[in-house]
Order: structure tokens, then sequence, then C-alpha cells
């Protein structure tokens, strides 16, 4: 018998869920056992549930061709088989925390992809390499939920990828007003150019709520838990604009920084190369052996180039140079299906297993 713990995906059919279960293809501790969706592909084998859905580069899994998906509203049938589940459904934001709550109550932890939980006050919102800490508030959670195993945690938003680790590795000169501007890939929004057509060579300067999450998210992640909530950061003021661009995969942040405390370039080039976190020390299994890398030339990072830097859990930085009205500006690239959603929450679950706070049923 295997010893990995088993997993659920809910919402496997989706883009996401397509991601998580090619991630977690030979991993070492995980193993997907069950897929929950929709009632429109319950009961179906799961290759014919996608159909000609299946959007990753590598091929469909064999192992998970004939697993017989589940409803991911058949919540009891569902956790009964698994140790702990990864959420990607698309649903309403009220049906998405209250499914995630039940799941929980059933024991079963949710590491979740989706944006409902992350505002609330006991729900850790985790960059593993940034603030592995935030876990400790699942405790306050479970009194909250009833439960002695079940929580959900979350991680944050794709946009933030790009720029959040790169302040967070500058933390010592005390960066204090960021402006930002991303450039989105279309698979942000679950899409292909197949899917969306009207995005070859075209721009579209809106994607709904994004401005606010890339303000707001990474203060939650630099915050402290206080009195059993997770109390954000109000040191930092970000501004943002979030602009979706013809790339398949890769978000890129161009940002200006004002500081408290005047780096030098070769300091931010420093403490970015030299910036990692609990998931290097754990070499846990699919933590970047150099989370954040500077580029020297002048035309990187480069989504074509480097959107796969340390298979998509790393993040690409160039073109620091100083500003004229800010103090340093620079250029950020991360993959927005592996770092920012799928990859960033099996990373989440791997600490989770580590610190104790997933395993066997
Ligand atoms: N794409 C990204 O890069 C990204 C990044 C961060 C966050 N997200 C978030 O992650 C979630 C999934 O995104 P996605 O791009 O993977 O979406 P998607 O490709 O549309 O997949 C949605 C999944 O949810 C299921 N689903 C839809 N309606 C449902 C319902 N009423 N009841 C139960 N299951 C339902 C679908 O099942 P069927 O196949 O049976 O319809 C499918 O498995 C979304 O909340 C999205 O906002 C996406």
């Amino acid at each position: 018998m295997s010893e990995k713990l088993k997993v659920g995906i809910l919402g496997g059919t989706g883009m996401v869920g397509q991601r998580f279960i090619s991630l977690l293809e030979n991993h070492p501790w995980f193993e997907v056992t069950t897929i929950a969706a929709s009632p429109r592909s319950a009961g179906q084998r799961y290759e014919d549930a996608v159909g000609g859905r299946w959007k990753m580069d590598t091929p469909m899994p064999a192992a998970v061709k004939d697993i017989i998906v589940k409803n991911v509203n058949e919540v009891e049938e569902v956790a009964k088989e698994v140790d702990f589940v990864f959420s990607a459904v698309d649903m309403s934001k009220d049906e998405i925390k209250a499914i995630e709550e039940a799941y929980a109550k059933t024991e079963t932890p949710v590491v979740s992809n989706n944006s409902a939980h992350r505002w609330t006050p006991d729900v850790p919102m985790v960059v593993p390499e940034i603030n592995p800490q935030h876990m400790e508030v699942i405790e306050f959670q479970k009194k909250r939920l009833g439960t002695k195993r079940g929580f959900v945690a979350v991680k944050p938003n794709c946009s933030i990828q790009s720029y959040a680790p790169v302040l967070t590795a500058w933390k010592e000169f005390e960066p204090y007003e960021v402006v930002v501007t991303t450039y989105q890939a279309i698979s942000g929004a679950g899409k292909t150019f197949k899917d969306w057509p009207e995005m070859e060579g075209n721009i579209i300067p809106f994607i709904s709520g994004e401005e606010e999450k890339s303000e707001k998210e990474p203060l939650r992640i630099w915050g402290k838990i206080e009195n059993g909530v997770i109390v954000p950061a109000d040191d930092v003021k970000i501004t943002s604009q979030c602009i979706r661009v013809p790339v398949l995969n890769g978000h890129t942040a161009a940002v200006f920084v004002k500081f408290k405390k005047q780096p030098t370039k070769q300091q931010l080039i420093d403490a970015i190369n030299n910036f990692s976190g609990v998931p290097q020390e754990l070499k846990l299994p699919s933590a970047p052996k150099q989370f954040i890398r500077y580029m020297e030339e002048d035309n990187r990072p480069q989504v074509a180039l480097d959107v796969d830097y340390e298979n998509g859990m790393g993040v690409s930085v160039g073109r620091i140079r100083e500003d004229s009205i800010y103090d340093w500006k620079f250029v950020g690239l991360s993959h927005n299906t592996v770092r920012g959603a799928a990859g960033g929450a099996v990373l989440c679950a791997e600490l989770l297993k580590a610190q104790g706070y997933i395993s066997a049923k």
C-alpha cells in the first residue's frame, strides 16, 4: 500500500485542477485518488469528463484517466476517501466559502487556490517563503469551526507573486510606497488563445477585482497574528494597474519603489539572490532551490525564456535602475498557473505536512 497521503482535487476538470493533477504526478508525498467537479462531470471517467478541455503541455497522467469524477457538492462522499483536498472550483464566492468550510468540518483540510477565504480573518494566506508562521492561526480557526484536524488555508493571488517576494527580500530597506503595473497572461483567466481569439495581438486594460487584490494582499501576507486573527501590515502603500496581455503563461510586473533607507543597486541584487525561507531550509519537494534570481541582461526577464525558471516556482527579476521620481524600479516575472496558482498551493500543502497540520486520517 502507498504511504502517500490521499488527495482530492475539487474542480479537477478545470484549468487549475488540471495543473494540480499534472504537478502531483509522481509527487513523493501526495497521490491524487479522488477528483470532483460540477454535477455535469460527475459519474464520468476523468478522461471523458475533460474531453477536449485538457490544457496542459504534458499528457494527462495515466493514473487519473479512469478515476470516476465525483460531485463536489457531495461533501461526505468525497471527504471519506481522502486525507485532504486542493480546491480549484469555480462557483460564486459565497458558495466556495460554504463548501470549503463544509469540507473542513468533515475533518478534511482544504488548501485552496480560490480567493473566497483570503480575507477570512483566521484563514492563513501564505507564500511559504514569506509568512510560514501564519499557519499558526489555524488553531484559532479550528476552534471556530469546532474541528480537530479540518481547516482552510489559502494561497494569494497570482498577480502579486512577481513583486511581493521581491519587496519582502528588500524589507531591511523599508519600502513604503510602491507603484506596480502588471502584464497578465490569459491562462490567469482559465483561457488559451483557442478559447479567447480576441486576445491575439490585443491588450485589455481591465481584469475584474485584480487591482484591489494586487494592492491589498501583500499587506495581509506581511501582517501579524493578533488575538487569533491576521492583522494586515499598514506601513506600505501600493497602487496598481492590471493589464491583460497576449501571453499564454507568465505575469510580468513593472514596479517603482520608495525606500526609507537608501540601498545601493548591489545591495538590492544581493538581497534578491540571497533570499530564501523555510521551504528551502526544509527542502520541501516543490521548493525552488533559489526562489528569486537577478538577471543582469537589459532584455530579461522575458516570458518566452524565463517563465519556467525553477520549474515555474521561481521569480525572475531584472532591470533594477534608479528612478527620477521614485527611488528604484525593476521588472519581475513569475508563472501564474504554477507559482501563482496550483504550484503555490502544493508548496503550502507540503509546508502544512512538514508543520504537522496535514497527516493521514
Ligand atoms: N486560472 C488561473 O490561473 C487562476 C489563478 C488563480 C485563481 N484561479 C481561480 O481558481 C478557480 C478555478 O479556475 P479555473 O481557471 O481552473 O476554472 P475552470 O477551468 O473554469 O474550472 C472550473 C472548475 O470548477 C468546476 N465547477 C464549475 N461550476 C461548478 C459548480 N456549480 N459546482 C461544482 N463545480 C463547478 C468545473 O467543473 P466542470 O468541468 O464539471 O464544469 C471545473 O472543474 C477559479 O475560482 C479562479 O478564479 C484561477
